[in-house]
């Protein structure tokens, strides 16, 4: 009984990592370490082994939500046999990552918003560009909960 997730989005430095750590730290309050495996990658490659941006960094900190050893690293092919779901932080990522995998796949690939439809939103907003960390964290900490309890449920019919 597994379930993986992998988080995308374009330079896999704020938006990703963020849901990458908000989420495993959902996933071990909830003791299902070792069940949920939980990563992120990027479309883009420009930021390669780099940790989490600053803004990123400092949202997570002031909850206390670790992102140790998280570093950047591009999305490959092999990731679509690899992840049960491929979460598309927007719509950009979402055709990227659909281009990147070949057709035949295992991982079920949604946007992460499509989480939320009452924000009626399609993308969660790039903060590199807006500069805006803690909006994306409220989306991000939103989302994520709502989507361990679609895990929850979906480990509970495998069972
Ligand atoms: P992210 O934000 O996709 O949420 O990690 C970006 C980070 C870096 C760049 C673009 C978006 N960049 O162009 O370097």
């Amino acid at each position: 009984m597994s379930y993986s997730v992998l988080f995308v989005c374009l330079g896999n430095i704020c938006r990703s990592p963020m849901a990458e750590a908000v989420f495993r730290d959902l996933v071990r309050k909830e003791g299902l370490e070792g069940i949920v495996t939980v990563a992120s990658a990027g479309t883009g490659d420009w930021h390669l082994g780099h940790p989490p941006h600053e803004g990123t960094r400092k949202v997570l900190d002031r909850r206390g939500i670790s992102y140790a050893g998280q570093k950047a690293r591009k999305l490959s092919a092999e990731d679509g046999t690899r992840y049960d779901l491929i979460v598309a932080m927007d719509s950009r990522n979402e055709r990227d990552i659909r281009a990147a995998l070949r057709p035949q796949q295992k991982a079920e690939i949604i946007r992460f918003l499509s989480i939320l439809p009452e924000k009626g939103l399609a993308d969660v907003p790039d903060p590199y560009y807006t500069g805006n960390f803690e909006e994306v964290f409220a989306m991000v900490e939103e989302g994520c909960r709502r989507l361990l309890a679609t895990v929850k449920a979906r480990l509970g019919g495998r069972a």
